[in-house]
């Protein structure tokens, strides 16, 4: 870590998560807590909270969570440091210079150096695209019915036709030729020298989620080659975990995100209200992107060119959203090419037609598989319902399957037995596909009777964090080892030695981790719904259960690890007197 862990308390402390979210987010009281809509997934009714007494926040629908460090780190995508710079600043507290390692120093400088000189060449092509000699690039965008506004809000700009008035101004600028060549702005040749990269194009600048200017593309005007022209990757620019728009998409909360091929796309799309259009950099859709896109949506629509390169790579992306967990659907743009061309020609409400009927990927995926039968004769007809049996043997759940036979079944008229009959002997030869891994999203856990016990062991600590006065009556019945899971027990170490000292320090312990997925489930160790009960009595009752079912667990655990384990044995036998005096001891939550 880069600063004492006092100091990352301190900055913490200062920066109430009541007060911080609510920039980002409408709160409303409700009793304790504070509820808004969850920024992390789409929703219609509120199941995010915020709780001021645990400085904490949850969301009961996706599971995000943790305290303002996680939120500022998931919400702006900044690392823990980058976290740690902003709320140090929002509270006034001043950081130490951090002690990189020269070769840290180095890289960072050069990354900052970097973002410098794309911002000037990024002003600079914008302000030559509203000079004289930039009305050429002005009334191509224009031809193109782009508004000024548009034009503005994607920073558009011109590079003019002479070869090498950037490097000039860049130099004038004081930035050294090594830089402007690392930026990917210049070529370097024998004949010419150095001379711009970009010259007699309208430039699209890329910008990062948080609108830095990261690298840039340039279209011809008109029909030339190659069409675009795009930097380098850098440093900065690393084109497999970026995309087009995403810095204005990932605030849209429409619910989905749209993936188009081309900036044209993404810009004409955004001028027409859906603002929650991304298009990749010039390359293939990635992993890295799928996985930037998942913080922000669970429902990717493909918006991509109805051509046969089209079709090749939504196939391709439809893969890869799969692999991550996302919902793919397809928007059909035919008769026409792409996304601008459409909105130009049916406008934006046709637009969101299309988006209500996108189709179901695999189903998109069929109908293309399809094409390549001739379904009149029958032994090619055959093939192709072999084809769609091993393809239906990817879903493991088997509702789903059987939910997909019937589709096929009946968009096929295939009957529905023989298609399942087929689908069975296919996995017999060849195997069903192994459950893939669900994202620890909190939704659509299957209630194993070990998810059960774990549960029970967050009521717990969810309760212990809640009324943290009860646990000095039952510390003598409960140490940190009667957890189960490694995570757990880490988390109850500390929680525990604070509330020794009768300290409540929940939010500081989710500092402990590094990683955003361990934060998120700390949270939940903290935010596990407890049951309301009525009277008092019936929540001594509950109280009561949950920590007798915590050791009971605990008991079967270690007794089942007997012979594995030196230190079962004590624990079993600990663990039995516990229990014994548990069901004797009656304990007041007054
Ligand atoms: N692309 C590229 N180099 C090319 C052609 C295309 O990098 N020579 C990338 C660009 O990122 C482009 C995307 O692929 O935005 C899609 O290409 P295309 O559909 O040809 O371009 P559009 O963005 O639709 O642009 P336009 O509408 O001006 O044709
Ligand atoms: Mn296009």
């Amino acid at each position: 870590m880069y600063y004492p862990d006092e100091l990352i308390e301190e900055v913490r402390m200062k920066n109430d998560i009541v007060e911080v979210i609510s920039g980002y987010v409408r709160l409303q009281k409700k009793g304790a807590n504070y509820f808004g809509l969850c920024p992390f997934h789409n929703e219609k009714s509120p199941s995010f909270s915020v709780s001021p007494g645990k400085q904490m926040y949850y969301c009961f629908g996706c599971g995000a969570g943790g305290n303002v460090y996680t939120f500022i780190q998931e919400y702006e995508n900044y690392t823990f440091p980058e976290a740690v710079k902003m709320l140090a600043d929002r509270a006034g507290v001043n950081l130490p210079e951090i002690e990189y390692s020269e070769e840290a120093k180095k890289a960072e400088g050069k990354r900052s150096r970097l973002l410098e000189i794309n911002k000037e060449a990024a002003k600079y092509f914008y302000f030559q695209l509203r000079a004289r000699q930039g009305e050429v690039g002005y009334s191509y965008l224009r031809g193109r019915q782009l508004t000024d506004e548009t034009i503005k809000k994607f920073g558009l700009g011109f590079a003019n036709k002479t070869s090498n008035d950037l490097v000039q101004y860049l130099r004038s600028k004081g930035f050294t030729p090594e830089l402007i060549h690392e930026a990917g702005l210049c070529n370097v040749d024998e004949k010419h020298g150095m001379y711009d990269k970009f010259w007699n194009r309208v430039i699209f600048p890329i910008e990062d989620i948080n609108h830095r200017v990261i690298g840039f593309g340039g279209r011809v005007m008109g029909d030339g080659s190659p069409k675009y022209l795009n930097s380098p990757e850098t440093p900065v620019f690393d084109k497999s975990r970026n995309l087009y728009g995403l810095n204005f998409a990932r605030t849209s909360r429409k619910g989905n995100i749209i993936l188009c091929e081309g900036y044209m796309d993404v810009i004409a799309m955004h001028q027409a209200g859906f603002d929650q259009a991304v298009a990749s950099l010039g390359t293939a859709f990635t992993m890295g992107q799928a996985g930037l896109l998942k913080r922000y949506t669970r429902e990717v629509l493909l918006s991509y060119d109805s051509d046969g390169a089209g079709v090749k790579a939504a196939l391709r992306a439809i893969g890869i959203l799969k692999e991550s967990g996302l919902t793919g659907k397809v928007i059909n743009l035919e008769p026409y090419k792409d996304p601008d061309e459409f909105m130009k020609n049916l406008g934006k409400e046709a637009f969101q037609e299309r988006i209500d009927h996108a189709e179901n990927s695999f189903l998109f995926e069929i109908r293309m598989l399809e094409k390549e039968f001739n379904l009149s004769d029958p032994e090619d007809k055959t093939r192709f319902h072999r084809e769609i049996a091993r393809k239906l043997c990817d879903f493991s759940e088997e509702v789903e399957r059987e939910n997909y036979i019937e589709a096929v079944a009946d968009k096929y008229h295939i009957g529905f037995e023989n298609l399942r009959k087929l689908v069975g002997s296919t996995a017999a030869k060849t195997g069903l596909a192994r459950p893939v891994e669900r994202p620890k999203s909190g939704i659509q856990k299957k209630v194993t009777p070990e998810e059960n016990s774990r549960r029970t062991q967050r009521l717990l600590l969810t309760w212990l964090v809640e009324e943290p006065q009860v646990y000095p009556k039952i510390s003598r019945f409960l140490s940190a080892e009667d957890f189960t899971e490694e995570l757990y027990v880490r988390v109850a170490q500390r929680l525990f030695a604070g509330l020794e000292k009768g300290e409540l320090n929940a939010a500081s312990i989710i500092s402990l981790f590094p990683e955003e997925e361990e934060q998120r489930e700390v949270a939940s160790l903290f935010n596990t719904k407890l049951i309301e009960p009525e009277t008092q009595s019936e929540k001594e009752k509950a109280f009561h259960d949950i920590l007798v079912s915590v050791k009971r667990i605990s008991y079967e655990y270690n007794t089942s690890r007997l012979g594995t384990d030196v230190e079962a044995l004590n624990r079993v036998i600990e663990g039995k007197k516990a229990l014994e005096e548990l069901s004797k001891t009656h304990i007041s939550l007054n």
